[in-house]
């Protein structure tokens, strides 16, 4: 099977990398011949450094390299049996390439899209052929990443789901399948990491550093959510939160922050720009303070308080039929690297204590984003967990 990828960035480069190990051959296309050239420089240097650590050797790369071809017009994508599209996150402008496309592929042919919050429906709907369109949600850096999430339209053919999943399978991914709702999985269930954790901070209820020292040391999460926040990139996070939020029709779980709206304001981006959260300037001093100093007491409360979020928030996308139990917590796991499933989590603490931790923060706020979800308070009541208790 011929594989197309259009846009060859961050996303589209590595998809293509993944389906060239897997054995396919590979078309990637740009509007940009200089974002193809570097797409292949990128690949060569990647590559080379599995021969230097000896996890590949010099035929194998130089298999996947030759199984690359680098188009700079669509049309040489005429041939592909499947299209990854991976452009910029513009509406408009992926409609367009999709009635592009159609005017030049088989009525076969499989038409993917690697949004990360545009509406699939919507997508499908540009296509005189709707029915063939598909969400493959890839994560960032794609050859690391087990998760993809896929996404059926409303418009899509029922038994294309399955025949992706197959297709993931065989390339070494873990798919999942999501409802075509704002941020589908990982992307929503992730809001309360960045939102609570900011509401803390503008409470007063902790510092950064002790917000991200709760969350690494108490929750167990590989980075505290104001440094992911600083590597993720302001813009791109808060963008990511706006869009949600929006989408959702202004939904008060997801109501992104002035704080981090003026980080953007201000160009500091993260990271990237050497200043976000944290200062990362050659000339910074570093304020991060003594671990000894921190109240346990504290720091755990503020972890319990953005861990109870992510629970219900993960209890009303199961709720709501956005995934199945099980793909929730896979995804959380392995799309963002959470320590475990949050269904798993909310068992552990047990319903009741997770219901009883909302319904305190909804009583103390009166402000709807802390409702606790109709899932959650229907186990409570019937003492019912999400797995049986020999699955803990
Ligand atoms: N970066 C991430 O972490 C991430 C994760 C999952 C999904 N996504 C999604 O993947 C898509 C691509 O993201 P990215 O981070 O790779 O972006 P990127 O900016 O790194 O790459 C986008 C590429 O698309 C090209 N392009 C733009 N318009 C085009 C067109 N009309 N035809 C052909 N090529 C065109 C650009 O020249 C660029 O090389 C977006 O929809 C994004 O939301 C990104």
């Amino acid at each position: 099977m011929r594989i197309g990828i259009i846009g060859s960035g961050a996303m589209g480069s590595g998809i293509a990398q993944v389906a060239a190990s897997a054995g396919h051959d590979v078309v990637l296309h740009d509007t940009r011949p200089e974002a193809l050239t570097r797409s292949k420089g990128q690949l060569g240097k990647v590559l080379n450094r599995q021969i230097e650590k000896g996890r590949m050797s010099e035929q194998e790369v130089k298999t996947i390299l030759g199984r690359h071809t680098y188009v700079e017009a669509l049309d040489g994508l005429r041939d592909c049996s499947l299209i990854i599209e991976a452009i910029i996150e513009d509406l408009a402008i992926k409609r367009a390439v999709f009635q592009e496309l159609e005017k030049l592929v088989g009525n076969e042919t499989i038409l993917a899209t690697n949004t990360s919050s545009l509406s699939i429906a919507s997508i499908a709907a540009a296509c005189t052929h709707p029915e063939r369109v598909i969400g493959l949600h890839f994560f960032n850096p794609a050859p690391l990443m087990k998760l993809v999430e896929i996404i059926p339209a409303l418009q899509t053919d029922l038994d294309l789901p399955a025949t992706l999943r197959e297709l993931m399978l065989s390339w070494g991914k873990y798919p999942v399948m999501a409802r075509d709702t704002p941020g589908f999985i990982v992307n929503r269930i992730a809001r309360p990491f960045y939102s609570e954790s900011i509401r803390l901070l503008e409470e007063g209820l902790g510092t950064k550093e002790e917000i991200d020292t709760a969350m690494k040391e108490i929750g167990g999460f590989r980075m505290g959510p104001f440094e992911l926040m600083d590597f993720i990139g302001h813009d791109v996070n808060y963008a990511v939160s706006e869009s949600v939020w929006t989408a959702c029709y202004y939904e008060p779980r997801y109501q992104p922050s002035f704080t981090q709206r003026r980080l953007v304001d201000a160009g500091w981006l993260g990271r990237k720009a050497g200043r976000g959260f944290y200062d990362y300037r050659p000339e910074a001093t570093s304020s991060r303070p003594d671990p000894e100093k921190n109240d346990s007491e504290q720091l755990r409360r503020l972890c319990e308080r953005v861990v109870v979020m992510l629970i219900n928030e993960a209890a009303d996308a199961m709720y709501y039929k956005v995934a199945s139990r099980d793909d929730i917590d896979q995804a959380m796991t392995l799309g963002v690297n959470y320590p475990k499933g949050l269904l798993h989590w909310a068992d552990e603490w047990g319903i009741a204590t997770c219901e009883s931790r909302l319904d305190r923060l909804f009583n103390a706020y009166h402000d709807p984003r802390y409702r606790c979800s109709p899932l959650l308070r229907s186990l409570a009541q019937n003492g019912e967990r999400f797995y049986p208790e020999e699955n803990i």
